[in-house]
C-alpha cells in the first residue's frame, strides 16, 4: 500500500544535524508539515528551516532536548501549530570515540541521556497524540554499533543498545494500536559526527546523509502489511569501530 504523505505531520529530532537534515528535506519535499524539534546550533537548524519551508509549513522549536520540560511544552506547541502528529523520528544523538577507561561518569550520563533517555521520553510525550493517526510511525536512528561492539565505542554502543532495547519492546507495546515502531541502523554515515569523531575519514565509500533519508521514506511510504522493523545499512568499505 502507497501512503500519501501529503500535509501529515512530522516531529524529527536533530534536525540541524547531517541526517537530520537530509530527512527534513526528504519529508518535506513530499508535502509532510515538519516540526524541527530541539537543537542547539541556530544557525544548522536554520539553515534546515529554509529548505523546508520552500516546500511546505515548518515549525522549528530550539531548545536542549535533555531538558525534560522542553520535551513535554515543545510537543503540546508543536500540536497547537498543527493539530496532530503522524510521525515522530528519534534521530538527535551523539558519539565518543574514547578508550573504555577514559570513559567518565559525565559522558557515561550526557550519551545515555542523550541517545537513550531522551527518545524515550520524547516518545512518551508524542504517543498520546499517534494514537490519533491512521499513519502513526516511529522511526528510531539508531546505529550498527547497537548490534555489534567496536572498540572506543563503548558508551555510545552501550546507549544505542538501549535505544534499541526500547524501539523492540514499544513496536510490540503498541503493534495492537496500530502504531509502526522502527529502527534504522546505519554504519558510517558522512556528517560532522564522523567528520569530527574520525577526522582520518575521508567521504569515500561511506553512506550519504540522502541514503537514510530514503530508507525513512521508504518506511513512511510503503505502509500495508508487510511489517519491516529495523533496516541495518553498512558502508560499503565497511571496517571496525566506525560509528
Ligand atoms: N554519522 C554516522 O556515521 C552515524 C551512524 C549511525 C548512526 N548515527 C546516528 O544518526 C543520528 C544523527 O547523527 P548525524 O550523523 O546526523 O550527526 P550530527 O550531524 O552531529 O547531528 C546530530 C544532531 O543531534 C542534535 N543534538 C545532539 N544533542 C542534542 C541535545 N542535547 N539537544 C538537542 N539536539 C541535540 C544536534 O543538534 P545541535 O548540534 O544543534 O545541538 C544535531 O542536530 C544520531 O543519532 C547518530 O547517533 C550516525
Amino acid at each position: 500500500m502507497k501512503t500519501n504523505l501529503e500535509n501529515r505531520t512530522v516531529l524529527l529530532t536533530g534536525a540541524g544535524g547531517g541526517i537530520g537534515q537530509a530527512i527534513a528535506v526528504k519529508l518535506a519535499a513530499q508535502g509532510m508539515k515538519t516540526i524541527l524539534f530541539g537543537g542547539n546550533n541556530l544557525e544548522k537548524l536554520n539553515k534546515t528551516r529554509e529548505i523546508v519551508e520552500k516546500h511546505t509549513s515548518c515549525l522549528m522549536l530550539p531548545g536542549d532536548l535533555t531538558d525534560m520540560e522542553f520535551l513535554s511544552s515543545g510537543v503540546k506547541k508543536a500540536v497547537e501549530k498543527f493539530g496532530s502528529i503522524d510521525v515522530l523520528i528519534n534521530n538527535a544523538g551523539m558519539t565518543l570515540n574514547a578508550p573504555f577507561e577514559k570513559v567518565t561518569v559525565e559522558d557515561f550520563d550526557k550519551l545515555m541521556t542523550v541517545n537513550a533517555k531522551v527518545p524515550f521520553f520524547l516518545t512518551q510525550n508524542v504517543i498520546p497524540y499517534l494514537k490519533n493517526s491512521d499513519m502513526a510511525t516511529i522511526i528510531n536512528i539508531a546505529s550498527v554499533v547497537g548490534h555489534s561492539g567496536y572498540p572506543f565505542q563503548s558508551i555510545y554502543s552501550a546507549s544505542k543498545h538501549a535505544m534499541l532495547g526500547m524501539t523492540k519492546s514499544i513496536a510490540s507495546e503498541y503493534y495492537k494500536e496500530n502504531i509502526r515502531v522502527h529502527a534504522i541502523s546505519p554504519g558510517g554515515v558522512y556528517t560532522d559526527m564522523v567528520k569530527i569523531s574520525r577526522p582520518d575519514l575521508t567521504p569515500d565509500g561511506m553512506i550519504m546523509p540522502e541514503e537514510i533519508a530514503d530508507i525513512v521514506f521508504f518506511f513512511l511510504a510503503n505502509r500495508g502489511n508487510a511489517v519491516v522493523d529495523e533496516i541495518i545499512v553498512h558502508r560499503v568499505n565497511k571496517e571496525p569501530f566506525l560509528v
